[in-house]
């Protein structure tokens, strides 16, 4: 679809012409079923980020995890159940950068007759945070690849498509909710961008949270949120102020000291009825672009409304570092022509292992047992321990070299999950949105600096259940799940540009003994690669 934003035009791949997508609507434990025909000349893949896919791994959607991709002229169905989940989830593209344009709202509401936990709001609207590139974003994630630098910073950011008025010729590509005054919203926000955190605010409006992740929390009021890639949040707010127009307002967080980035912000209007249109809008306040205070309070703030699924015990306890390095030019690099910081490349590793992206899908390679795909020797804890025990951040100049390859960690059906996730921040200073697929996971604590089990505070009772957790800059945070689902499941820093680099793993959780316990046959239609 051709495009015009910022002055400047151009071809976007998106779904059935929308930009952003259609909005999936479904009920809980209703059966989706979406065909997803592909009408450009590249590949594609849907992933429904968030949805479980309780025995339904091939429909999860990452290419080269759990299919190949979507090839031009090609169909795929996905088949799912939204099997006990309701709540605000997104889609998005699942292969290079394409998610990038191609993402939309998944919105699933509570069975017939089954009310909301808090007070019903009198109208819902979806709100998507984006990122909007004049170059074309196969271009850009070329450039990453070969070069091993960095991502050039975004032109714009948008909210549900529109960049708002502070850009190069935006000033009449606003998105507008119209309110009624003395009402109570529910806004669901999402976050659909590539490589950045987000602030969030409305001039002076408070927003209580009441559902992150698509999983209810307890009521939780704050000024201003902050979203990673991946993540949602329902907020209600209430349109208690005198009538007039409002900004809303999306900007960056980047706790960073030198990576590259621009300070500019989405707007937004939220416009009472009876507010002339002309009228100057209230400005809204974002946080400084490296409060980190605000993001652990809001991280400190949200809890579980009921944390039923939680693990007291453990049986299998992992450690991960993050890393995010340049490394020297060499031998395992060929195709980079090495522009990164100091004639170097950036690489990122979880415990050390950075990750090729295999020649077949893995959850195949696993199923019909084809050899040379994979290894299934990921490491439990890091390889090289001397990358965090100095204290995060640790800025190194020079990190040691990460291992390039394909390894996988095993699970046992059923097994309690402990998985810690330490940042060791040994080039930039960044937040790490660690996104799960296939399972929810408690965030049962969280931290600056290094882990210590000794001394780590961990919330048993109430923690969020997420599918996407930013680590904290030079810092650490734990997580807890059953593996009760099947499958191949990919685990990334939804930071797209971080993914490039490498910063993925996946779990194989492997079957249980009854037949609701077994990964389903591939389906006919499956891609090949
Ligand atoms: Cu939302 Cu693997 O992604």
């Amino acid at each position: 679809m051709r495009v015009t934003k910022l002055c400047q035009s151009k071809d976007i791949v998106t779904i059935n012409g929308m930009f952003p997508g259609p909005v999936v609507y479904a009920q809980e434990d209703d059966r989706v079923i979406v065909r997803v025909t592909n009408e450009t000349p590249h590949n594609a893949t849907i992933h429904w980020h968030g949805v479980r896919q309780m025995l339904s791994c091939w429909s999860d959607g990452p290419a080269y995890i759990t299919q190949c991709p979507i090839q031009a002229g090609q169909t795929f169905t996905y088949e799912f159940t939204m099997f006990k989940q309701k709540g605000t989830l997104l889609w998005h593209a699942h292969v290079s950068w394409l998610r990038g344009t191609v993402y939309g709202a998944i919105v699933v509401y509570p069975k017939t007759g089954v009310p909301y936990p808090f007070p019903h709001p009198y109208e819902e609207h979806i709100l998507i945070f984006g990122e909007y590139w004049n170059k074309d974003l196969r271009k850009l994630e070329k450039q990453v690849l070969s070069s091993g630098g960095g991502a050039p910073p975004t032109n714009a950011y948008t909210i549900n498509g529109h960049p708002g008025p502070r850009f190069n010729c935006s000033s009449n590509d606003v998105y507008r909710i119209q309110v009624v005054p003395g009402k109570r919203y529910l806004l669901r926000l999402i976050h659909a961008g590539l490589n950045m955190e987000n602030f969030f605010s409305i001039a002076n409006h408070k927003m209580t949270i009441v559902e992150a992740d698509g999983e209810y929390t307890k009521p939780f009021t704050v000024d201003r949120v902050m979203l990673g890639p991946g993540q949602t949040l329902n907020v209600l707010v209430e349109t208690d102020q005198p009538i007039g127009t409002y900004d809303m307002a999306m900007g960056p967080y980047m706790s960073a000291r030198n990576v590259p980035f621009q300070n500019i912000s989405a707007i937004a209007r939220f416009q009472y009825d009876g507010a002339t249109t002309n009228a100057l809008a209230q400005p809204a306040q974002l946080p400084r672009f490296n409060d980190n205070l605000v993001v652990k309070k809001g991280m400190d703030g949200l809890r579980s409304l009921n944390a039923t699924h939680l693990p007291l015990e453990i049986d299998t306890n992992l450690f991960f570092t993050i890393g995010l390095n340049v490394e020297q030019c060499h031998s395992s690099n060929p195709n980079k022509t090495c522009q990164g910081p100091n004639g170097g490349v950036f690489a990122a590793s979880m415990n050390n292992v950075s990750f090729n992206r295999p020649a077949v899908s893995l959850l195949q390679a696993y199923y019909d047992k084809i050899q040379g795909h994979f290894t299934d020797d990921f490491p439990g804890v890091p390889l090289k321990v001397f990358d965090y025990v100095n204290g995060a951040p640790n800025n190194s100049p020079n990190d040691t070299q990460s291992l390039n390859g394909t390894r996988v960690f095993v699970v046992d059906y059923g097994a309690r999950v402990q998985l810690v996730l330490q940042d060791t921040g040994t080039v930039t200073t960044e937040n790490h949105p660690i996104h799960l697929h296939g399972y929810s996971f408690y965030v049962v604590g969280h931290g600056t600096g290094n882990y210590d089990p000794r001394t780590a505070k961990l919330n048993l009772v109430d923690p969020p259940y997420m599918n996407t957790i930013g680590v904290p800059v030079g810092g650490w945070a734990a997580i807890r799940f059953i593996a009760d689902n099947p499958g191949v499941w990919f685990m990334h820093c939804h930071l797209e540009v971080h993914m490039s680099w490498g910063l993925a793993m996946a779990f194989i959780v492997k079957n249980g003994n009854g037949p609701l316990e077994t990964l389903p046959h591939p389906p006919a239609d499956l891609p090949k690669c």
